[in-house]
C-alpha cells in the first residue's frame, strides 16, 4: 500500500458502501486525513444513502463543490476505469467484500478492506489469487489492535512477563442492544456475514492471532441460536411479534425494539432510504429465518504449542469481555466492561457492582498481583477505545514504524477469517477442523506470486 508521496497531493479513494461504517472513513478523509485522502467516487445501490454522503461531502468541502460520481455495483469495473482512484475503501456488507477486493486488485488498485475479509472459503481463495498477482496493497482494518488496552496486553506479552503464553481463555459477551443488533439484518443471514464467529469474531480471533504472534492450527466449535429467532421466542411464551419494530405499538417498552425515527443518523441512512432498495434495519430480533448462532464456544490449537479457549455470547445483561493469559513465569487477566447494564433508566444504582472500566491484572509466579495501568488514549476513548483514530492514521499515512506490529497484513487478514471459517465447518461437521486444509495464505510468503513451474 502506498502511503501519499509528499507534494503529490491527496490520494484519491473509491467508497463502496455508503452505509454507516464509512462514515468513519468519509469523515476522516474531509477533515483530520484529508491531506492524505480524499473521496472521489461512490459505490452503493441505495441513492438515498449516497446523498447522505453528498451532504457531508458539500458540508466540508463548501455548498458549491464537484460531488463525487455514484456507480452502481454493476458498473464498478467502470468506476475503476473511469475514475481511476488510487485506492478503494471497502465498507459494503461483509458477502460483497470480494468481487470489489478482487477486481480493485486485479486493477492495481490499493484497497481498505472493513473486517471480515470475506464470509467463504471460496471467496477467500478468490481474494488470495488476486492479492498473489497483483502490485496493489490491501489493508485490513483490525481497529479493535489500536485500543490502548488492547496495546498494553501486547506489550506485556512482548516484554516477557509471563514468559512463553501456554494458553488463553478468551470470553466476549455482547448485550441485548448491542448483541441483539446483528440480528435485525443481514447479519442474521450466515451466508451474508458467515455468523458470528466471521463478522464479529475475526476481531477477537485476530487479536489472539497477534497478541500470541502465532498461526491457528486446529479448530473446534460448538454453537447454536438458542436465544434470538421466532423458535426461541415461541418456546418462552414471548407471544406474536411484529415483523419489525416500526409497526410494534408497543415499542416504548419493549427492550428488543429499535426506534429508527428516534435516532438522526439511522432515520436518514435507513428509514428514509426504505423506498429505494427495502433494506429494514429493524427487523424482529425474534422473528423468522435467523441462520446464525448467539452462543458460540471454540477451541483453536496454535502452531507454536499454546490453546484457546473462546466463548462468544450475543444477549448478556453487559458487555464487555475478560481474557487470561498463562504463561511458563505467570498470568495476565483483562477485563473490560463497555456497557454495565441495559436497561431503559437504569437509576443510579446501575454500576454499584458492576462498573464501566478496564482492568488489567499482572501476577507473576511467586509475587503478588499487580494492577498494570493502561495509558489514555490520545484521542480519547470515543471509537474503539479511541483504536479508530490511529488505525485511520496508519491507514491514510502509510504504517510508522511500530514496534507492537499493530497494522495488520494481508495475511493477518486470512488469518483471522481462518479460525471463523473453520469454526463454521466445525459447527456444520462437528469434527475438527485442520485450518491449513483451508487452502488460505496464512503467512506472508504464501501470498508472494509462485514462479511458474518447470515441465
Ligand atoms: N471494524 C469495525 O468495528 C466495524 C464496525 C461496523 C461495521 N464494520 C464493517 O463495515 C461493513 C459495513 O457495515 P455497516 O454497518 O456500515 O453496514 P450497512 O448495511 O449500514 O451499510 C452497507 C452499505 O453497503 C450498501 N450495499 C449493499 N449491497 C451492496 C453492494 N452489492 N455493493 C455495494 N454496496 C452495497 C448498502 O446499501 C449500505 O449503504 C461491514 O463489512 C461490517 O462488518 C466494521
Amino acid at each position: 500500500m502506498n502511503a501519499t508521496i509528499p507534494g503529490s497531493g491527496p490520494r484519491r479513494y473509491a467508497v463502496v458502501g455508503t452505509g454507516s461504517r464509512a462514515q468513519m472513513f468519509v469523515d476522516a478523509m474531509l477533515t483530520t486525513h484529508a491531506d492524505v485522502g480524499t473521496p472521489v467516487a461512490w459505490c452503493d445501490v441505495n441513492g438515498v444513502r449516497m446523498s447522505y454522503y453528498d451532504e457531508l461531502y458539500r458540508a466540508a468541502r463548501g455548498a458549491d463543490a464537484p460531488l463525487p460520481p455514484r456507480y452502481a455495483p454493476d458498473d464498478f469495473d467502470k468506476l475503476l476505469a473511469e475514475v481511476n482512484p488510487d485506492g478503494v475503501v471497502v465498507t459494503s456488507p461483509d458477502w460483497t467484500h470480494h468481487r470489489y477486493v478482487v477486481a480493485a486488485l486485479e486493477n492495481g488498485c490499493d484497497v481498505i478492506v472493513e473486517k471480515p475479509l470475506t464470509t467463504s472459503v471460496e471467496s477467500a481463495r478468490a481474494i488470495a489469487a488476486s492479492a498473489a498477482g497483483s502490485s496493489a496493497g490491501l489493508v485490513m482494518t483490525f481497529n479493535y489492535r489500536y485500543s490502548p488496552r488492547n496495546s498494553t496486553v501486547k506489550q506485556l506479552i512482548l516484554d516477557g512477563a509471563i514468559g512463553d503464553v501456554t494458553s488463553v481463555h478468551f470470553e466476549w459477551v455482547l448485550d441485548t442492544s448491542h448483541g441483539a443488533d446483528y440480528f435485525r439484518r443481514w447479519h442474521r443471514l450466515k451466508d451474508r456475514s458467515g455468523g458470528l464467529l466471521v463478522h464479529k469474531a475475526t476481531h477477537h480471533f485476530d487479536l489472539v492471532n497477534w497478541w500470541l504472534g502465532d498461526v491457528p492450527a486446529t479448530v473446534f466449535a460448538l454453537g447454536g441460536l438458542r436465544f434470538y429467532g421466532a423458535e426461541n421466542a415461541k418456546a418462552r411464551g414471548l407471544g406474536p411479534r411484529p415483523v419489525r419494530s416500526r409497526d410494534d405499538a408497543g415499542r416504548g417498552s419493549d427492550p428488543f425494539a429499535l426506534d429508527l425515527a428516534a435516532d438522526d443518523k439511522l432515520r436518514r441512512l435507513y428509514l428514509e432510504a426504505e423506498g429505494d432498495d427495502g433494506y429494514i434495519r429493524d427487523q424482529d430480533v425474534f422473528g423468522e429465518g435467523i441462520t446464525i448462532e448467539d452462543n458460540l464456544n471454540v477451541l483453536v490449537g496454535y502452531e507454536r504449542g499454546a490453546s484457546l479457549s473462546y466463548t462468544l455470547n450475543a444477549h448478556s445483561p453487559w458487555e464487555g469481555y475478560r481474557v487470561a493469559f498463562n504463561g511458563t513465569a505467570g498470568r495476565i487477566e483483562i477485563e473490560v466492561v463497555e456497557s454495565a447494564h441495559k436497561a431503559p433508566d437504569p437509576g443510579e444504582d446501575a454500576e454499584r457492582v458492576r462498573r464501566k472500566g478496564t482492568r488489567i491484572v499482572l501476577q507473576k509466579h511467586w509475587e503478588p498481583a499487580v494492577e498494570v495501568p493502561v495509558p489514555e488514549s490520545p484521542h480519547g476513548a470515543h471509537g474503539h477505545g479511541g483504536g479508530d483514530r490511529l488505525l485511520l492514521d496508519d491507514v491514510f499515512r502509510g504504517p510508522g514504524d511500530d514496534p507492537l506490529g499493530r497494522p495488520a497484513s494481508t495475511a493477518d487478514g486470512f488469518r483471522s477469517i481462518a479460525v471463523g471459517l473453520a469454526g463454521n465447518e466445525s459447527l456444520a461437521t462437528g469434527q475438527p477442523v485442520r485450518v491449513a486444509n483451508l487452502g488460505l495464505p496464512l503467512r506472508a510468503e504464501d501470498l508472494r506470486p509462485r514462479a511458474a513451474s518447470t515441465p
